[in-house]
């Protein structure tokens, strides 16, 4: 049965727990698209020693913790396969065949790489092994010629350029015809499907953080200290949430509530669905009639009923190490039986299938 499914490929490279961001951005999807879809998911570690090579054990500890986190949103280990990237040889092999399709200045064209580069300050100190993770992280999602790929808008670039490389190479060693559509590339011969991406609900979720200096709000991440994590306790989320910035101009007596751009009812847009309360309460906030801390208890109530459920699974694996690594492992094998599969029709379209 699960055979006949079409494949989903999609994961996350461990460098900490996974907050609300990437639950609307992705992961949310992934739990909702698990009965229809034969779902594989990575925890990329490779991709993870990029910027972290000096911290191996911390990488370590987040593979655990993002197995954790998938876990906990209800991700089935009956149902989906998730897996570690290092512990699939046939993507680094194929990330070496298909690194020779992509010219040098096309991945320095990559916007989330240039991104990266700017916001993680790197300069020019970023190891050769850097710019070759948007090819290895092509080759995580072809090895497994997936029909969808759910991501966030973040990771679009990286999706392009899969794409790409999955059009040259079927072009190049399957006889697939330059015009032909992509959704033809498979009955044409191709090896590669040319996977389609699926955006979030929310393309990008704003952290509970100060705005920019230019006004602008940042986006939820670990790194800028404005995340609320998919283990938070309740306890913790309702400090984040009474210390969030909402609107400075209300601390003058003059102003009226402002709605738009305010973090406040941005989240309560995001998570409360009771859309009839939110719709009144904005126009009583406009008026002045409703204060920031009623909004606020209440958007603590709604995030906690979404994360709790989370926190509460997330405990009964946490006491079972060995029950998650054998999941982990269950995983993996299933993976390595697709790659392998892949990997040999990759080598057999490029004439390098010798013995
Ligand atoms: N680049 C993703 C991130 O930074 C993680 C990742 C690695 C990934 N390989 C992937 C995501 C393949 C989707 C498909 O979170």
């Amino acid at each position: 049965m699960k055979n006949h499914k079409p494949r989903i490929l999609t994961g996350d490279t461990p460098t900490g727990r996974l907050h609300l961001g990437h639950w609307v951005g992705s992961v949310e999807n992934r739990v909702a698209l698990q009965d229809q879809y034969d779902c594989y998911f990575i925890i990329a570690n490779i991709q993870a020693f990029t910027t972290r090579m000096d911290r191996p054990l911390e990488v370590r500890e987040n593979v655990l913790e993002v197995a954790l986190d998938y876990l906990s949103v209800g991700i089935d280990p009956k149902k989906s396969t998730i897996f570690i990237q290092s512990e699939i040889p046939a993507i680094a092999e194929l990330t070496v065949f298909i690194s020779m399709l992509v010219p040098y200045a096309r991945v320095m064209r990559n916007p989330t790489v240039k991104d990266e580069i700017r916001d993680k300050g790197l300069g020019d100190n970023y190891p050769f092994g850097f710019l070759l993770y948007p090819i290895s992280n092509a080759a995580d999602i072809l090895i497994f010629r997936p029909e969808i790929v759910p991501v966030g808008e973040d990771q679009a670039p990286h999706l392009e350029l899969t794409r790409e490389i999955a059009r040259k190479f079927n072009q190049l060693y399957c006889g697939v015809d330059p015009h032909a559509e992509d959704k033809d590339h498979i009955t044409k011969g191709g090896v590669f499907p040319i996977s389609e991406i699926r955006l979030g609900r929310t393309k990008r979720l704003i952290g509970t953080g100060a705005p920019a200096e230019d006004g602008s709000l940042l986006k939820m991440s670990k790194s800028l200290n404005n995340a609320i994590f998919l283990s938070d306790d309740p306890d913790t989320i309702s400090k984040k949430i009474m210390n969030m910035y909402t609107d400075p101009n209300r601390l003058k007596a003059t102003d009226k509530g402002r709605v738009e751009n305010n973090p406040l009812w941005i989240f309560h847009e995001t998570f409360n669905p009771d859309t009839a309360w939110v719709a009144d309460a904005e126009e009583r906030y406009r008026q002045g009639a409703i204060g920031d801390v009623e909004c606020k208890k209440k958007l603590i109530e709604v995030l906690v009923n979404i994360v709790e459920p989370f926190r509460q699974r997330r405990m009964m694996y946490e006491k079972d190490p060995a029950a998650v690594l054998n999941i982990l492992r269950e995983g993996t094998e299933r993976a390595n039986v697709v790659a392998e599969e892949t990997l040999a029709l990759a080598k057999k379209a490029m004439k390098q299938n010798y013995f």
